[in-house]
């Protein structure tokens, strides 16, 4: 990283590496100004290796295509510490990683990994589980509507729902969820005081992640050896029995595989279902607009996850000199990429800092892009519409009852309490 860079101003980079600042709207606050300031700039925070910063719409879609040049592999694809990222490589040998999942891949071994599972994900594929999947949210619906009129949305609703849609995918049994979500939440909020496994949680989050991935990856090795002897028609069984050149996939990788799906898989579509709500909360015309023609609730969905962008940032690492609008970056720098910045650029989106279901086009890049766009896209679409379908006709009203608390974390984060009051039609 050459010396002449812009450097973002001091308190701006320690608010991007801050979790609680992303628990409200001073992230925004910092994006908005870089995006007008320094929109390509290099953060310089203590205790961090020196990083750019990425805020506009589309340089991240320039570097996200770039595959070859911008590496997942190469360092951590999350921010983490000089320190952390230290001890990361002490305990894995050199790695900078302690899972080997298709996020921290690059080709070769990038697409053949992810050719395992990619039908699966395929709309047509999907379309088979839509019945299956109405169920589910009706049941959840139903759940809401026996609380009377008063509930939390986060923990009655959000959280369930797409667990239970991905675990049965997978072929987790349902007496299994709760350790599911409890592992989840301590991978993704293991900087958030309530939601880590230590007690103090940040700033030393990364001592949390070993014992939980241990955990993870002692329940999945029990049912990759079962659909090994039993393969089903689930998707642990397609994973459990994963060839690539004509072996078995390893231990390490298979386990990586369960992990980014059943994690990926809930966490992120529970954010941006609840953050639906709490947008609907906040513009009551717009439910009102909704509810009138089920036909707009695809674009509801679209812009709830523009609005929410649950996965927050990505990294990549330059693997060789580049130069992306203008500024030169060199071979090993570190990038930032900032989805929920990129998702509120002005220069793509009208009146960026509001609430608009009806936004036509929606060029929302919540959902990453290029070689690792993500894999459960169309699921998540699938699963949030038609909860929404299920449940706005039952609906009356609905407001906020009290206050709605975001989870503290740089990587993935979304609500974690939303008490609603609301009438049943
Ligand atoms: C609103 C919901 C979701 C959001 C916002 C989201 C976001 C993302 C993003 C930003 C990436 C890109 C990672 C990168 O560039 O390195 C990604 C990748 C991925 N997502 Fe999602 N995701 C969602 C739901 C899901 C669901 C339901 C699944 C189901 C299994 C899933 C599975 C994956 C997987 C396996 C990858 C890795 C793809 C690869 O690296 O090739 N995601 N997701």
């Amino acid at each position: 990283m050459a010396a002449a860079d812009i450097t973002i101003p001091k308190d701006i980079a320690e608010t991007l590496v801050d979790a609680p600042s992303y628990a409200d709207n001073r992230i925004h606050d910092a994006y908005t100004w870089l995006r007008a300031n320094a929109p390509l700039a290099v953060a310089r925070p203590e205790g961090y290796e020196p990083f750019w910063v990425v805020t506009r719409h589309a340089d991240i879609l320039e570097i996200s295509r770039q595959n070859e040049l911008f590496h997942s592999g190469d360092k951590s694809t999350t921010l983490i510490s000089t320190e952390g990222d230290a001890r990361i490589r002490q305990m894995t040998g050199g790695s900078p990683h302690l899972v080997r999942s298709l996020v921290q891949m690059d080709a070769p071994d990038h697409p053949k990994y992810r050719v395992l599972t990619q039908a699966w994900f395929l709309p047509q594929n999907i379309r088979k589980l839509e019945d299956r999947i109405r169920e589910i949210a009706r049941a959840a619906v139903d759940r809401m509507l026996a609380t009377g009129g008063q509930c939390d949305f986060v923990r009655e609703i959000a959280l369930h729902y797409p667990l239970h849609v991905i675990m049965e995918i997978l072929g987790v049994p349902e007496n299994d969820e709760p350790r599911m979500l409890k592992l989840t939440q301590e991978l993704f909020g293991a900087a958030d005081p309530e939601l880590g496994r230590q007690e103090d949680a940040a700033p030393d989050e990364i001592e949390s992640l070993p014992g939980v991935l241990a955990d993870f990856f002692q329940y999945f090795a029990r049912l990759s050896t079962d659909r090994r002897e039993h393969p089903r028609g689930d998707l642990a069984s397609v994973i459990a029995n994963s060839q690539i050149d004509g072996r078995p996939i390893s231990e390490f990788e298979a386990m990586s595989y369960y992990v980014i799906v059943a994690a990926a898989g809930h966490d992120t579509t529970s954010s941006t279902t609840s953050g639906a709500m709490l947008a609907l909360c906040q513009n009551p015309d717009q439910f009102a607009w909704v509810k009138e023609d089920l036909g707009r609730v695809p674009g509801l969905i679209d812009e709830a996850i523009r609005w929410t962008t649950p996965v927050k940032t990505f990294m990549r690492s330059a693997t060789a000199d580049a130069e992306v609008a203008g500024q030169p970056i060199a071979k090993d720098d570190w990038l930032m990429l900032c989805y929920a910045s990129g998702n509120r650029d002005e220069s793509v989106f009208e009146e960026p800092d509001r609430f608009r279901p009806g936004r036509t086009p929606n060029k929302q890049l919540a959902f990453g892009y290029g070689a690792h766009l993500c894999l459960g896209q169309h699921l998540a679409k699938m699963e949030m519409r038609i909860l929404y379908e299920e449940l706005l006709p039952r609906l009356s009203s609905v407001e906020q009852a009290g206050e709605a608390r975001m989870s503290q974390a740089v990587f993935v984060n979304g609500l974690k309490s939303l008490p609603l009051r609301f009438q049943a039609a």
